[in-house]
Parts: C-alpha cells; structure tokens; sequence
C-alpha cells in the first residue's frame, strides 16, 4: 500500500509538473533565461531606492497573458529577497531556486488568461558574473554617488523579476524614488515627476516593446540636455554637471546621425532618443539601451555614438531571437561605424575602415561569427567579421539592393525578434540572388575570405 500511494503521489506530481511554465525558453547559451507558458504584456517597477545604502524597496507588477494552462510558473530574479506575490490580487505560494522565482497561484491560470503578478521585494542588488560578459560584472553597477543598470544579457534580474529573454518584450512603466538631490533617467519617456520632501519620484514610460536586456535606470547628480530635431523627435541627453559642456559638443552630431541612418535603414524605430555619459569606474564600455545609449567616459567617440546608434534598429527594435545570433546585433552596428566614416569621410575613408577590419580578422584568426560560443558573445568576432558578412553583402547586391534588403530585414522584424536565418531569406528573397555561397564563406566559414 505505501508503495501504491507513493506512486500515485509522483504521477500526481507529473501532472501537476506538466502544466507548469517551462523554467527557460530554450536558448543555446542561456536555457534558464526567460520561462515559458505566458506572454507579458507590460511591466510596472516601482523602486525606492536608498543610494547611500545601496538597497532597494521594490514592487514588480507584471502584466500577463497564459499561453497554456499554468499550475505553476516561474519569473527569473538573482538575489534579493522576495516577500510576498499576488497572482490576481490573490497571495500565491513562492518558492526559489537559483535565479528562478517559481510562482504557484492558489487558483491555476486557463490558456489565453490575462493575468496580474505583484511580486514585493527589497535588498540590495548584487552584480553577477554573466558567462557571456567575462570581462565586466553586469546587473547593478555603482560608484560612490552614481548606479548604472547594465543588463546585457542576463542582468536585469538583478534588480525586477522579469521573463528575461528577448523572445518576450513588453512595455515599461519605471517608477524609481531617491533621495534628494539625485535625478533618475531611464528608458522612454519622463513622464512625471514628483517631489516627495527629502526624496523625488520620476516615472518613466517605454510605449514601444522592449527587450529585457535594454532596460536600464541610471541615478546620479545629472543634468539634462534637451533638444528636438528637424522631424520632431526629442533628445534628451544626461551628463554630470561639470563635464556637461564637453559632452555636449562630442554628442552635437548625433541629431545628423539619426537622419543619416534614417535614410539608410528606414524611420529611427522609436519616438524618442538620447545619450548617458559615465564615469568609467562605473562602467568602461557603453551599451545600447533602448532609447537612452549609455557610455563610460572612454567610449565616447563618433564610431562608439554611431555604433550604438544603430543598434537601436538592428539589436533593439529587431532583437536577437537567440544569443547565439549576436551578430545580428554587433555586425550591424560595427558595420554601422564604417557607414558613418563613408559619410563624413567618403568611400576611401569607408574602404579604409573595412580594410583594417578584414586585417584584424585575419591576423587574430578571428572563428565564424555565427554561433560564436557563449564566451565570446562579445568577442571580436562577431563584431568585426559580423561586420564584413554586411560588406560582403553589399558587395554581391550593390549599394540600391543591399539597403533594401536592410530596409525590408527591419520593416519585417520591427519591434520582435529575428534568427540568421531570417535575415539571409530577407537577403535572397529581395535581391532574388542564391546568397549560400556568401554565407556559408563569410557568415559560417572558419577562414576569412579575401575581400571581394
Ligand atoms: N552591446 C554592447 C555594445 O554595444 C556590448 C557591450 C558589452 N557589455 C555588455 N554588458 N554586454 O558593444
Ligand atoms: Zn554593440
């Protein structure tokens, strides 16, 4: 008998097991990133934020649509401590293990349900070591007077619980308190701000889809550039106090830069843009948060402003569908550079710029930029050899074929997702050219071919 009822206890916790939301998505790099069986909608983060302790007081309210029939479902979150979670406004039973938080609600969810998560929590955000970043800790990073979220790929669950994937983008509401004299900028829109006494709350609102990984709050004593270009989009540029003037000028072109990859890949994809500038010890990189470019001191030059520039078509409002596809996101905007050097300084200057490329990539022996492997998501090669696959391209096509096809690429993905695959049937499908050839040699290949 005890032997019976044990068995039907573990089939009845099969079943149970398998109406629960799958504890990744099946990414090649990152299967724990992101959860299955439901679909967010919009996320709501309200933070207050003690900058001088370095905690945070946390509410995540996740807007949600079920996929499947769920028992039970899981956020991802590293660290902190979770105090209570409501699943339509009911208390649900947590549980965590790892960075998943796994979330059983007292009345299971029907496939095609809309759904609200609550999740209250608080503590202090700890970085994490990213397997694909080896070189930088990422998620919460900080100085004495200044926070930097940096959360390509994995590190925005290091301060809200999210599906963090790019495979589920949603809209944001940031709702982020500090203290006194601090300001907040982040992604999107400054909707509202509201002093509280000793502490000021800003609301920041993202309309377009949003990657996980773009999201970022930045708290500091900045101040704020704004301006409105030609067409009528606002930019709004954060700089400390004191280096404001110099920023100012290095970041002057970024209005004819928009207009200039506008013309080449179609309308800049979203209603607002701006550049973050910080220091170093911050962080001495720069990343392509959606709408709001962020750049450690050292990394602000023109290429550094193009590249992240582009990234804002081709990585943001079309993401990578997998990691593995990074190049979707570095080749272009390193390609990007060498399309801002033809610009100012013509086809010689642009030819110059693949030239030194090609002899990188040859001389360092850089792999196939596809699949690079999770420890060079970010090596050389998926920037400097992801960049010639697009040279490589324009070559074969010709300059009116060759944007088209770009242009179609992010028409067709725009706001979602794509894989190597999509892109190159953009490619033939445009062009109406056999492109196997140069994929498999520039895109797929070990040896770097010659230029063409
Ligand atoms: N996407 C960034 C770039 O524009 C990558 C910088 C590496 N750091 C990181 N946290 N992923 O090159
Ligand atoms: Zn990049």
């Amino acid at each position: 008998m005890r032997y019976v009822l044990i068995i039907m206890m573990m089939v009845g916790a099969g079943m149970a097991l398998a109406q629960s939301g799958s504890d990744g998505l099946g990414d090649s790099y990152y299967p724990q990133l992101g959860n299955g069986g439901y679909d967010v909608q919009h996320y709501t983060i309200e933070l207050e934020i003690d900058v001088d302790a370095n905690t945070i007081d946390g509410t995540a309210m996740i807007e949600a649509k079920a996929t499947q029939t769920l028992e039970s479902f899981n956020l991802d979150l590293s660290g902190l401590t979770v105090e209570s979670v409501l699943v339509n406004d009911e208390e649900a039973a947590f549980d965590r293990d790892d960075t998943e938080l796994i979330i059983t609600p007292t009345t299971p969810l029907e496939q095609d349900d809309a759904f609200t998560i609550i999740v209250a929590y608080s503590g202090e955000p700890e970085p994490i070591n990213d397997p694909g970043v080896p070189f930088l800790p990422i998620g919460w990073l900080r100085n004495d007077s200044i926070i930097a979220t940096v959360s390509e790929p994995s590190g925005s669950m290091v301060w809200y619980p999210s599906n963090n994937h790019p495979l589920d983008k949603a809209t944001y509401t940031l709702r982020i308190t500090v203290p006194e004299p601090y300001v907040v900028a982040a992604n999107g829109f400054l909707m509202e701000t509201t002093d509280n006494g000793d502490t000021t709350t800003y609301d920041w609102q993202t309309d377009d889809p949003m990657a996980s990984y773009l999201t970022a709050i930045y708290i500091g004593e900045f101040v704020v550039e704004e301006t409105t270009l030609d067409d009528g989009l606002p930019i709004r540029n954060y700089f400390l106090a004191d280096d404001a003037e110099r920023w100012s000028e290095e970041f002057a072109s970024q209005g004819e830069m928009i207009a200039y990859f506008s013309e080449l890949f179609g309308a800049y994809p979203f209603d607002v843009y701006g550049s973050i500038v910080v220091p170093d010890d911050v962080m001495p990189a720069a990343l392509e948060t959606q709408t709001l470019s962020v750049f450690g001191e050292s990394s602000v030059n023109p290429a550094t402003i193009a590249h992240e520039l582009v990234h804002q078509w081709f990585g943001n409002s079309v993401s990578p569908a997998a990691w593995e596809d990074i190049w979707l996101n570095e080749g272009f905007a390193t390609y990007g550079e060498a399309l801002w050097v033809e610009n100012t300084d013509g086809t010689d200057g642009y030819n110059e710029y693949i030239a030194v490329l090609h002899d990188f990539a040859g001389e360092a022996g850089l792999a196939a930029p596809a699949d690079p492997g999770i420890s060079e998501l970010f090596g050389a090669s998926v920037y400097v050899r992801g960049a010639l696959v697009l040279h490589a391209l324009r070559a074969e096509l010709g300059d009116d074929v060759f944007f088209d096809v770009l242009r179609e690429y992010h028409t067709r993905f725009a706001n979602s997702v794509a894989r190597s695959s999509d892109f190159i049937a953009v490619a033939e499908e445009v062009s109406r050219h056999d492109l196997v050839a140069l994929f498999d040699a520039w895109l797929y290949g070990a040896e770097v071919p010659p230029l063409p």
